[in-house]
């Protein structure tokens, strides 16, 4: 099989020059939260970080209409929406989002990391759920405007970060299915630690037969609340049998790996080639994969992007042929897994050294610890 790599859409137009945040910076005007969260609160979030459960004082936001396009950016209190139960986005779920983080590095200074790929996901998303895009310097100027309000929220220290999650929906009010004429996009921020609790020391999946996530033509590789709630009951199963997450096998012959309820997967072989599912249009083109692909790449690791299957996984591990495997995500970064199983087989893995390794260079650069010879990173503050 062919090692080449030849760029795919979204990382093709994610190395298109972008605009600065200097020359981006007030699209989104301000409206300062005159009730901001108090210092002791504040001081009490920043101390316990969690991961999505607490968020900043403001939010982005704009609107579409079919008549008149985007419009209404602005830097607005946080809080409750005014949403009508005949909003379609709470039928239909008509609604995409994005995972993206800030960083503060050493200096204070704030950074993120190939913006511009989630403005294209992004916009893939948006297409598939017949949802307007978002004009690139938008989404830029939305992250930009969004931090600089709130930037005080922006932890300090390894493993943390202002969570964004920029979101688009229908809030048409109407119950005819067809694509909504009214759309809100919002960017929230949530300053977070580890996504797994268990940290870096590795997480138990159970591999799920009978359920999937999605299928041919579906909307998997579309970053939708829809796939995620697909998820929620197989993974609710997983949990009373103690895994922390599921992984989906192919909808076909549920034979090939596909990827766990919210992250990519990758398999460290013992000969130091590295290989995760190749990306069939089910599952989602993760920033975080395609960083690690091009990284390992650029180091002279054999990268195979390829349909893995289950049982020569199962059998890899027992023979020691296959020596690590470990998710990713933009939320959980790189996560070693270290049990899978399901009624036919239970196997353990190590926390193996190149899981640490990627993650090392990878957070590295996230953190300005490393040079960044990708140009991933982009200065929000
Ligand atoms: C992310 O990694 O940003 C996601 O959106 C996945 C979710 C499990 C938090």
């Amino acid at each position: 099989m062919s090692t080449t790599h030849v760029p795919t859409e979204l990382e093709a137009l994610s190395e298109l020059e972008i605009s600065t945040a200097e020359e981006l910076a007030g699209r989104f005007p301000l409206t300062p939260n005159e009730n901001p969260a108090s210092q002791a609160d504040y001081e009490q979030v920043m101390s316990e970080l969690t991961f999505g459960n607490k968020f900043t004082d403001h939010m982005a936001h704009m609107r579409w209409t079919k008549e008149e396009g985007w419009s209404e950016r602005g830097i607005i209190p946080y809080g409750p929406l005014a949403l009508t139960p005949g909003a379609a986005v709470l039928h239909y779920s008509q609604s995409v989002f994005e995972g993206i983080k800030a960083y503060r590095h050493a200096d204070g200074s704030i950074w993120t990391f190939r913006p511009a790929y989630n403005a294209a996901r992004l916009n893939h998303s948006a297409s598939r759920l017949a949802l307007p895009k978002v004009d690139r310097d938008d989404f830029l100027a939305s992250l930009v405007d969004y931090v600089r309000a709130d930037e005080k929220w922006v932890p300090t220290g390894d493993g943390t970060s202002l969570y964004l999650r920029p979101l688009l929906f229908a809030s048409e009010e109407f119950l005819g299915v067809h694509a909504s004429s009214v759309v809100d996009y919002y960017v929230i921020g949530s300053p977070s630690g580890p996504y797994f609790t268990s940290g870096f020391t590795g997480v138990a999946i159970w591999v799920v037969k009978g359920y999937h996530r999605a299928g041919p033509g579906g909307t998997g590789s579309a970053k939708c609340g829809g796939n995620y709630a697909a998820s929620l009951m197989p993974q609710l199963q997983a949990a009373e049998k103690g895994f922390s997450q599921v992984c989906f096998l192919d909808t076909y012959e549920e034979k090939y790996l596909e990827e766990l309820g919210g992250m990519n997967m990758f398999v460290v072989m013992a000969d130091g080639t590295v290989r995760t599912p190749e990306l069939t249009g089910v599952i989602l083109e993760g920033g975080t994969r395609s960083a690690i692909c091009k990284m390992l790449r650029s180091q002279g690791t054999p990268v195979r992007e390829e349909m893995i299957a289950l049982d020569e996984l199962v059998a890899g591990i027992h023979s020691g042929e296959v020596a690590e495997v470990f998710a990713c995500g933009t939320a959980a970064v790189v996560t070693p897994i270290t049990r899978l199983a399901n009624d036919d087989f239970d196997v353990e893995l190590p926390v193996g050294e190149t899981t640490k390794r990627i993650h090392k260079q990878l957070t590295d650069i996230q953190m300005g610890y490393a040079q960044d010879p990708f140009g991933w990173m982009y200065r929000l503050v």
